[in-house]
């Protein structure tokens, strides 16, 4: 039996509605923690935090005017709930790739009527675009994407029960799963798809994948499947995405417990697979019914083998993806990757889930300008990070001494469990980092957190409102950054502001109005992907209440603006279609096309008919953004 998600819960209520984690029952010391930071607020030390915190994005102190070359040019547009794609005037969009549009010429045009069948779906452009990035390699461009998850209401909406209802049914939502690489090229300032291109690869739910790192061959990885621990089969629910320098894409796993069920009811999964939200139940998938590994009690060790930051040569269609164990295992978002001026490769990494944490790699050996750098996430060091109110923040290496837990290999595995050990700082659901390509600073969107102040995390973790997380039941999000200290993304310390606090001042006027650089013109809700031009532009995209009325009035649809790091200031660019989210971003070799991805139109009350109008079905789709007079955007 699988839970069908209701219609007015967003993913993750899903998965807290039904699978709530056990909570922490000091209440006494939660509310002595409030009561403290209370005592803080109401101090003179008080208007010293606040003014910091809401200051930062209001006056840039002289230092952040750091080189910066010309924004595009644009007129903000205003917030709107229209079925389709806004852009600012003197720029055009055009549909690039929706989902189940065939790669190969073996594959069939998309059937609106039957969604697809599971062969149709392996030949095709996978679900609910996320994450991506663009490599070109001998003047051909590539796109890596990750296809995140299905929405069983969509995918299924042949189906009178909007479930699956078949086995091929199970099995085209595993093959809407995943990554789908493609060659895409420009024709008459037109792109598109180049189908039966030697690059494009569709990696699912069963594609073989290697496991390496620490945790490699540990027997917590074992299965009768794979008795030597090495190996596992396909990717899924692939978020963010990352790249590193030599020209590997990085897919990573998110609400991976959302596919895993099992057969016997009284199952009591183990406190470990519980931090992770794995119970008795899927979302709703059911791909226990076609796949054995996907039921915990007869495969307690199948769950973990995922949750990971996955390595894929995008040029390589015969190349094995490769598991970084040492990056980590929790509700990865993407992965920041950087070389740090000593040449460690440094990747930020967070986990979007209430109340838990950032994190950060550094590699054990340096990238070597022209050597070989293939398996520098294979082995490193993973720290947590604890944020002060004071500004300042440090980074708490994860090591077996530091957390008590046996091994690097069971820290790789249970990492979350290494981060509450440590008391690293909860955070206000890390979504997506970004580096700055022109100053040692990065930074993250906190999306929002509905339990600040009010419940623990699902470890036990309290969660009272304070340093980058200020606000009590935070309906907006923020923005965080963070300067490592000399300029060294290895340091162990750093310098943090709030880059924006978001919210609505034309509702609110206590800190929900949000911060500065906030205004009726550019205000949104719930940020969450986020990317660097090369000119040190700042993209937000936005993955929140679309509702448009009460604390979410004005805000619109989804939407995407471009931030001044230098200014704070804040720009809307672009406006989604009903009922989606914005997420994922590239930009073509030239700089002159950008791409944005938009997911899952439609998603709750099936009121997008987008892109394809009429009584089309909705479909997550990339698009191509250019300028009129075919300048650079970015
Ligand atoms: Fe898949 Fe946290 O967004
Ligand atoms: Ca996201
Ligand atoms: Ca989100």
């Amino acid at each position: 039996m699988t839970e069908k998600r209701k219609p007015h819960l967003s993913f993750d209520e899903f998965d807290e509605v039904n699978y709530p984690r056990p909570q922490a029952t000091d209440f006494a010391g939660l509310c002595e923690r409030l009561l403290s930071r209370r005592d803080f607020l109401s101090g003179t030390a008080a208007c010293g935090a606040t003014a910091f915190l809401m200051s930062a994005c209001a006056v840039a102190p002289p230092g952040r005017r750091a080189a910066m070359g010309e924004p595009p040019p644009f007129e903000p547009i205003g917030a709107n709930t229209l079925d389709t794609v806004t852009v600012p005037k003197g720029y055009r969009w055009q549909v690039l790739v929706r989902w189940g549009d065939p790669m190969w010429s073996a594959g069939k045009p998309f059937d609106h009527a039957t969604r697809g069948t599971a062969t149709s779906q392996t030949l095709a452009f996978g679900d609910n675009n996320d994450g991506m990035e663009l490599f070109t390699h001998d003047g051909r461009s590539i796109l890596a994407v990750n296809n995140e998850y299905t929405n069983l209401d969509i995918i299924h909406g042949n189906r009178a029960s909007r479930k699956p209802e078949t086995a091929d049914d199970v099995q085209k939502t595993k093959n809407g799963h995943g990554i789908s690489i493609i060659e895409i090229a420009e024709t008459g300032r037109r792109w598109t798809l180049v189908k039966d291109s030697p690059y494009n690869r569709r990696i699912t739910a069963d594609t073989p994948m290697h496991i390496t790192g620490p945790a490699r061959g540990h027997a917590l990885m074992k299965t009768k499947a794979d008795p030597s621990g090495t190996t596992s089969l396909g990717t899924f629910n692939n978020c963010g995405s990352g790249r590193t320098p030599w020209g590997t894409y990085l897919a990573c796993e998110e609400n991976v417990n959302g596919y895993f069920s099992s057969s016997d009811p009284e199952l009591k999964p183990s406190a470990e697979l519980t931090r992770y939200g794995f119970g008795l139940k899927d979302w709703g998938y059911g791909w226990r019914r076609v796949d054995d590994r996907f039921d915990i009690a007869k495969h307690p060790h199948e769950p973990n083998r995922v949750g990971y930051v996955v390595e894929i040569d995008p040029l390589d269609p015969d190349s094995t993806p490769k598991k970084r164990t040492a990056l980590g295992r929790f509700k990865h978002e993407n992965a920041a990757v950087v070389v740090a001026r000593n040449e460690h490769v440094v990747v930020y990494l967070g986990d979007d889930e209430r109340g838990e944490f950032l994190y950060r790699f550094v590699s054990r050996r340096k990238h070597l300008a022209n050597g070989d750098n293939a398996d520098l996430l294979e082995d490193g060091s993973l720290y947590a990070a604890r944020f002060s109110d004071n500004g300042r923040g440090e980074w708490i290496e994860l090591t077996p001494a530091a957390t008590g837990i046996a091994s690097t290999a069971e820290i790789c595995i249970h990492t979350r469990l290494a981060a509450s050990a440590v008391g690293a700082t909860t955070m206000d659901r890390p979504e997506w980092i970004a580096v700055n390509p022109l100053k040692a600073e990065t930074y993250c969107c906190l999306t929002n957190n509905k339990h600040r102040g009010v419940k623990p995390n699902k470890g036990g973790d309290a969660t009272p409102a304070g340093g980058p997380n200020p606000r009590e039941k935070n309906l907006y999000g923020q923005i965080v950054r963070w300067t490592p200290d000399n300029g060294d993304h290895t340091a162990a310390s750093f310098a943090w502001d709030l880059y924006v606090l978001a919210g609505n001042p034309t509702v609110h006027q206590d800190n929900r109005k949000g911060s500065a650089n906030v205004h009726a013109d550019n205000m949104f809700n719930s940020p969450d992907g986020l990317k660097f031009d090369s000119r040190g532009g700042l993209w937000i995209q936005t993955d929140g209440n679309y509702s448009n009325a009460k604390d979410f009035a004005g805000h619109g649809n989804n939407q995407m603006l471009l931030g001044d790091p230098r200014t704070g200031e804040i720009k809307r660019f672009l406006v989604g279609p009903k009922e989606c989210e914005v997420t994922g971003i590239a930009w073509s070799a030239d700089r002159k096309t950008m791409f944005v991805g938009i997911q899952h139109p439609g998603e709750r009350q099936g009121e997008s008919h987008w892109p394809g109008g009429g009584d089309t079905v909705p479909r997550s789709s990339i698009v191509a953004i250019t300028r009129d007079d075919g300048e650079p955007i970015g």
